[in-house]
């Protein structure tokens, strides 16, 4: 990865000149009396760069967010028409490399990540270096005051300094122009801005020059940080660190979930109860297409039970019943392959809640996000998906749940609950499919047993009418 803006600047590292790229006293032109203090660079900021590599005609843009106190630092950048993103995390000594989507895990400790944003603190972790380091720039670097200048119509104050790659006998010149506190009015409330970097230095093929142009540098962080330093949605990370437990599903709830299709524009919503004691499941949905075993698209109540292999339809228009079979790919029924392959019969049970929530993977934590107006832990996996007209694909499945800093009081139920799931998308990128479920008013308690009832599908000749009497005194 040579996108960072440092390490482009040090990408020809190995080089034979010993040419000296710095003179600062011979150009100086100001007396060093008259050097302004340096400008201070906030311990946390964000900034627009457009890098000019001008011994190779290219233009990379930058986007970076540097957050000392946080100790979080990412860099977007766009070159080549190639999108990426550096994510440094400090915390578990990863850097993600995302391109295009895909994501590639980096050591932090790897010499050229390590001198450009971090060093080892005393308790043996991680942390990212301060501000200017990160600019290469403040009093550790001895810069020369050069006087006053102008960059694109900017009055500027010009530092110079001499860089010499540690480890190395090569020196870099850097220009450094920040506005003139006092003479230039910022769009921040910040009074002296970085305005350009110039460098100069010897390169593998040549002397390097490379121009940062710096825009939008503001002392501060987006107002939605929550994501800023997280991987983004619907990238997976292949062998990072799992940093985060998957929360435990009851084995028995209650939900309502909103399917919302973003490519053929549709939503629909189904309630579900289910108890894994019980071996029931009850699914209230409409059929989107007049499929069977129903032929028509009219609202169903299904009753899935397991303790006899049975499915209760019942069309909540006519009130009409069938009771069918329970076929395999039905909503909770899961094969039990061990039956499969010890004496090759096929054996249906209930899906276990992990299984039904599609969580039986190795699920990786990934961070907090937004989500619906609440604040989620978010966990993904890349596994196996069945799509309807489709077959299996492999998904990226990203899982939301609601963060501990919020409570649920579902509507029913008895108790309010933790670890609620709050939402799932689904993404294949091969054929483009991408669809989000909501769940909503889950509730971990037993469903009352009423919820399913089927003695509607019984004609009043099949059922049997009995009293009981109890003797003694009230
Ligand atoms: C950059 O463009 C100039 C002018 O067209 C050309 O002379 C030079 O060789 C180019 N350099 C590279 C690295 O392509
Ligand atoms: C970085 O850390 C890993 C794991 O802790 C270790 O195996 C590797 O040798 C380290 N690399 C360097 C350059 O220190
Ligand atoms: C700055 O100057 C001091 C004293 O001359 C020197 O020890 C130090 O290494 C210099 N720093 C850099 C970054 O050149
Ligand atoms: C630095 O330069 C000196 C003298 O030219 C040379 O002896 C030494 O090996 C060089 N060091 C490195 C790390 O290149
Ligand atoms: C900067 O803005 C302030 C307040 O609007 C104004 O008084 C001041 O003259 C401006 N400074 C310059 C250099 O234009
Ligand atoms: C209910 O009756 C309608 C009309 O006869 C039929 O099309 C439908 O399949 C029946 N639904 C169920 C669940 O039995
Ligand atoms: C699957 O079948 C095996 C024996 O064939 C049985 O021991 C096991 O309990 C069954 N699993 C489930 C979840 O029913
Ligand atoms: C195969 O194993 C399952 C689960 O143990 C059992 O229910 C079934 O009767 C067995 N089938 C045969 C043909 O033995
Ligand atoms: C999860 O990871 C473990 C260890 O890497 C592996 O043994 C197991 O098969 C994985 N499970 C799934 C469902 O991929
Ligand atoms: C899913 O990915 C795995 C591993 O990359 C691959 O072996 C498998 O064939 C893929 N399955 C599908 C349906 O594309």
């Amino acid at each position: 990865m040579e996108l960072t803006v440092f390490t482009l600047f040090l990408s020809g590292v190995i080089v034979t000149s010993a040419a000296s790229f710095c003179d600062t006293t011979a150009t100086s032109t100001a007396s060093p009396q008259a050097a302004p203090k340096l400008p201070q660079i906030p311990s946390v900021f964000q900034t627009r760069i457009e890098l000019n590599i001008v011994d190779k005609n290219t233009t990379v843009d930058v986007l970076q967010y540097f957050d000392y106190d946080g100790n979080r630092v990412r860099i977007d950048t766009l070159k080549d028409a190639i999108q990426g993103s550096i994510i440094y995390s400090f915390d578990t000594a990863e850097i993600f490399y995302v391109t295009n989507g895909f994501c590639s895990v980096g050591m932090i400790n790897s010499s050229m990540a390590m001198s450009l944003f971090g060093e080892m603190k005393d308790d043996g972790r991680w942390h990212v270096l301060d501000s200017s380091y990160a600019l290469k720039f403040g009093s550790s670097y001895n810069e020369t005051y050069m006087g006053q200048d102008s960059i694109r119509g900017i009055f500027v104050n010009h530092w110079r300094s001499c860089y010499k790659w540690p480890g190395g006998n090569l020196t870099y010149s850097i220009d450094y122009y920040f506005s003139v506190d006092g003479a230039w009015n910022t769009s921040s409330s910040f009074v002296s801005v970085p305005v350009r970097a110039e460098v100069m230095g010897p390169g593998r093929a040549g002397p390097i020059h490379h121009l940062y142009d710096f825009f939008n540098f503001m002392p501060s962080l987006p107002d939605d940080v929550t994501s800023v330093f997280e991987t983004p949605k619907g990238v997976i990370c292949p062998g990072r660190i799992n940093t985060g437990r998957l929360p435990q599903i009851p084995s028995q709830f209650y939900y309502r979930v909103e399917i919302i299709s973003e490519i053929v524009n549709f939503v629909t919503t189904y309630d579900v109860w289910y108890d894994e004691k019980y071996k029931l499941i009850r699914t209230d949905y409409r059929p989107m297409t007049s499929a069977p075993p129903t032929y028509n698209t009219n609202p169903l109540t299904e009753i899935q039970d397991f303790n006899g292999g049975v499915r209760y339809l019942s069309d909540n228009t006519y009130g009409n019943c069938s009771v069918l079979s329970l076929p395999s790919q039905s909503f909770g029924a899961a094969e039990n392959m061990t039956a499969m392959k010890t004496n090759g019969s096929f054996v249906l049970h209930i899906k276990n809640p992990l299984q039904l929530f599609k969580l039986d993977s190795n699920f990786t934590y990934v961070g907090k996000r937004k989500c619906r107006q609440m604040l989620c832990v978010v966990f993904s996996a890349k596994r196996p998906y069945l799509v309807e007209g489709m077959g299996m694909a492999n998904a990226t499945i990203e899982f939301y749940f609601l963060d501990d800093a919020f409570t649920n009081y579902p509507n029913n139920g008895r108790a309010a609950t933790r670890d609620v799931p709050v939402m799932m998308t689904i993404d294949i990128d091969d054929v483009d499919f991408h669809q989000a479920m909501n769940f909503m008013d889950f509730d971990g308690n037993h469903p009352d047993l009423s919820v399913f009832d089927v003695s509607s599908c019984f004609s009043q000749s099949a059922k049997v009418h009995f009293k009981v009497r109890f003797p003694g005194m009230l």
